[in-house]
Formats: structure tokens, C-alpha cells, sequence
């Protein structure tokens, strides 16, 4: 592999060309600990442990980027959106000229947790059917909740192009009008399919948490967006700190 040098890890950072980087190296815009490293072809020790800035912005070297957004409704997830901006409009440029997607899909209209990554492993571990991750979902429905709905829900639910039924892993009554549902499949419009197969009709949908890890904790406010941690991506496995 290429040695990371401070032009390449510049570039792999998202700001610009390699001969851009070099330019603003050259130009004094990079400090390291502090001090103007002016040098483009320097080779840092421990790259992921010195504190850098670019024009007096910090920043800290990721060679992957895993992220947790606030989604707010009308957005969308899709890399090339048709009818809203994309969840990607969210984020500064470097992260955007990362090759950064969406974990899984929330509809236009859903909010909540949504992550993102540039790590294709990890895009693949969250999505896989077989890892069984739990998502977290707020529904409002239109009409009251009924005790036959939750047993409908739990039991197993057919719809339409699905080969067997899909059932929730928890459903519970937060109010007379708010469930929270818990489902380890990510199918198209899965939560608003099953609630509408039941007889009551999604009004809003939050995704508040994905396996151990809450929007919640994160303390996130809607449109707001941070850098996953590896507290944060143990919280995701389900696993308390020092594990
Ligand atoms: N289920 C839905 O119906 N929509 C979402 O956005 C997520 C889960």
C-alpha cells in the first residue's frame, strides 16, 4: 500500500485532489500538534493519534467514517433522490466527498436514527438479514391501537409479495395512538405495510433506536449528525463499554 503520506492522507479526508492538498501543505494551511508541517511527502507516526488543522479547523484523521444522523422528515436516502434533497445535503463537503451511504433506508417521511458509513463490511454487517439487528420504531397510527392489532403484529403478519408472514419482535402500547415496534427485517415500508395489513394506518414514523445504541444517547436533535466512537459502535453490537 501507498505510504500515508500528508498530501494522501489530505486527500483520503475528503478536502480536495491530491495536487489541491499539496497546495495547501505547501502553503502552510496544515498544522500537526500544533505546528506548521509544510512538507506534503512527511509521513506522520500514529496518524490516527495526532490532532491536526487545516486553515485552524480541526479535524481528526478516520480511515473510515461511521456516522449517526438525525434524519428529519423530507429527506431522502437514496444517492440520487428525485423528489427531496438527500440525507447527504446534511453533511460538511469533506464528508460528502467521501463515498459515504446510507445504512438501510428510512422513507422520505420517516425520522430517527439513521447511520452511514464508507466502510462496505460494516454497510453489509448492519443490513444482513442473518445478523439480526433490532430497529427501534415510534409509530403513531391513525386509529386507536387495539389488543388484537399487538397479537397480530407479534404473531406474524402476510403481506402482499413476501413469501412468509413478518412479525414484529416487540410491539407494545405506548399510548392509546403510539406503539413502539421492534423488528429485525429492514423491508420496503415494512413498519407502515404490517400496521396497514392490520387494519390501522402509520400517521408518523421515528426510528429511535438500533440495537443497543439510542438517538436518545447520542442526544441528537433533529438534522443534527455525529462521528460514531468506538463506545457508540459497541453500544450498535449490543455490548456494554469495556467488553
Ligand atoms: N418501516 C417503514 O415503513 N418505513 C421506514 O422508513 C422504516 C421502516
Amino acid at each position: 500500500m501507498a505510504k500515508l503520506t500528508l498530501e494522501r492522507l489530505l486527500q483520503s479526508q475528503g478536502y480536495g485532489t491530491r495536487k489541491y492538498c499539496r497546495a495547501l501543505i505547501f502553503d502552510g494551511a496544515l498544522q500537526i500538534d500544533g505546528e506548521v508541517v509544510d512538507d506534503p511527502g512527511f509521513i506522520p507516526a500514529d496518524p490516527e493519534k495526532r490532532a491536526y488543522s487545516l486553515d485552524g479547523v480541526a479535524f481528526r484523521y478516520r480511515p473510515q467514517l461511521y456516522l449517526a444522523l438525525h434524519k428529519p422528515p423530507n429527506y431522502e436516502c437514496s444517492r440520487k433522490p428525485s423528489h427531496h434533497p438527500g440525507v447527504l445535503t446534511l453533511f460538511p463537503d469533506p464528508i460528502r466527498a467521501r463515498d459515504v451511504q446510507p445504512v438501510g433506508r428510512l422513507d422520505h417521511d420517516t425520522t430517527g436514527l439513521l447511520l452511514l458509513s464508507d466502510d462496505g463490511a460494516f454497510i453489509h454487517a448492519q443490513t444482513s438479514p442473518r445478523r439480526h439487528v433490532p430497529k427501534y420504531y415510534h409509530a403513531s397510527t391513525a386509529e386507536d391501537v387495539s389488543q388484537d392489532l399487538i397479537a397480530h403484529m407479534l404473531a406474524g403478519v402476510q403481506l402482499h409479495d413476501e413469501p412468509a408472514p413478518l412479525k414484529a419482535l416487540e410491539c407494545s402500547q405506548l399510548g392509546p395512538r403510539l406503539l413502539q415496534i421492534v423488528l429485525e427485517q429492514g423491508k420496503y415500508h415494512q413498519v407502515k405495510r404490517m400496521l396497514a395489513a392490520c387494519g390501522n394506518h402509520c400517521a408518523a414514523l421515528t426510528r429511535v433506536q438500533i440495537g443497543g445504541l439510542t438517538l436518545q444517547g447520542l442526544g441528537l436533535q433533529e438534522g443534527q449528525w455525529c462521528y460514531l466512537e468506538a463506545e457508540h459502535l459497541a453500544q450498535l453490537r449490543g455490548q456494554a463499554e469495556g467488553e
